[in-house]
């Protein structure tokens, strides 16, 4: 295993102070940025990668994945795939929005490093109770995987340090139906199960043993994330190179044609940027997984508000809304801390900075 335990302690006591995390992406354009910014990240140590099926099936899910860690110079990260379908509805996925590939206009060599032989939620739960207490589990798909680690071993959410969600719209509108948000949609049975384990007292479990709240990022924060081509350009300029990923004559690596990464983004966010044209109204792109990501090494990024929130599944209009209650009328104790702001210009400064240095050093 790449994970070093001492990473979690203070330099003075041998350690790095680095984050440890196992990444949940359905790799989509969106979850391929936060990779690239996890790895791009020196206070974040990836443990492994799960794929759930979600912007495209689990197979191409995990060719993705491994294919941009390997465009990142990570092909030994761990990756395993997960449950091919939601728990328990037909799996829908999202052409129109990631492309048919899940990368946009974006085209990888294809992935060379083996994909791991265990099965995704094993993976989450082997290794929490290898390293109880210290892992962060980050998810940015449908939560298919997790709740099958939560079913697995019910002290999942004891074992884990910190959960951080990417799904849910809390107080804005949906963006897959009038007011529900893709992930949860895909798998809003997986959601429920989810925000109930962690949410949840458990059993036997007294006040001080219960686990800290999940933080949730939905789309009233991802939203604000919008990345536009002049924080491309700037990336770019990092980098050395044109925001296609020329690199500029007379720079350091003049004479390659292309920097990798910065062609990749491009190519890949030329589409994003093309669909939030069509749907959104602005030319540029929302970036949910990204800033999900960040926050999981930095909650300061975002306040949040500790709340009641259900999944709806019998609704007529509203299955997988993330039903919240503000006005704590139901009387029950929070289950998710729900963020509802977000410091966007400090984190896509850190984006810039981090991905386009990665950027410079893979040239
Ligand atoms: C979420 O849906 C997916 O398409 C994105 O990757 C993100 O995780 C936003 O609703
Ligand atoms: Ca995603």
């Amino acid at each position: 295993m790449a994970y070093d335990p001492t990473m979690n302690k203070p330099a003075a006591e041998g350690g790095t102070l680095r984050t440890p995390v196992i990444v949940d992406c359905d790799t989509g354009i969106d979850d391929s940025l936060a990779l690239l910014y996890a790895v791009a990240s020196s206070d974040c140590e990836v443990v492994a990668v799960t794929c759930t099926a979600g912007n495209v099936d689990v197979r191409q899910v995990a060719e993705n994945t491994r294919c941009v860690l390997e465009l990142a110079g990570r092909p030994d990260i761990e990756v395993a795939i997960g449950r091919e379908t939601p728990l328990a509805r037909k799996l829908v996925t999202t052409p129109e929005t990631h492309g048919h590939g899940g990368i946009g206009y974006a085209e990888l060599p294809p992935a060379r490093m083996p994909l791991s032989p265990r099965f995704g939620p094993d993976l989450i739960v082997e290794e929490a109770r290898r390293h109880p207490g210290e892992l962060t589990l980050v998810t940015l798909a449908p939560l298919t995987n997790v709740a099958l680690a939560v079913l697995r071993e019910p002290e999942l959410p004891r074992l884990l340090r910190r959960v951080v969600i990417m799904g849910g719209s809390y107080r804005s509108p949906g963006n897959t139906a009038p007011t529900t948000e893709w992930n949860v949609n895909v798998d809003p049975e997986a959601a429920r199960i989810v925000f109930e384990a962690f949410g949840g007292e458990g059993s036997n479990a007294r006040w001080s043993e219960r686990p800290a709240r999940p933080i949730a990022l939905g789309l009233d924060v991802t939203e604000r994330a919008k990345l536009l081509p002049e924080h491309l350009a700037r990336l770019a300029a990092l980098a050395g190179c044109e925001p296609d990923g020329s690199i500029r004559s007379g720079g350091s690596s003049a004479g390659s044609a292309v920097n990798p990464i910065v062609r990749y983004l491009a190519d890949a966010l030329r589409f994003y940027m093309e669909f939030h044209s069509r749907y959104d109204h602005f030319y540029g792109a929302f970036v949910h997984d990204p800033l999900a990501l960040a926050t999981a090494l930095d909650p300061t990024l975002v306040r949040t508000e500790a709340v009641t929130v259900e999944v709806e599944l019998g609704g007529r209009l509203t299955t997988g809304e993330t039903v919240t209650d503000w006005r704590r009328v139901w009387g029950r104790p929070p289950n998710l801390d729900v963020a509802v702001e977000a410091d966007v210009d400090r984190f896509f400064d850190r984006f810039i900075e981090r991905v386009g240095k990665l950027a410079a050093e893979r040239s």
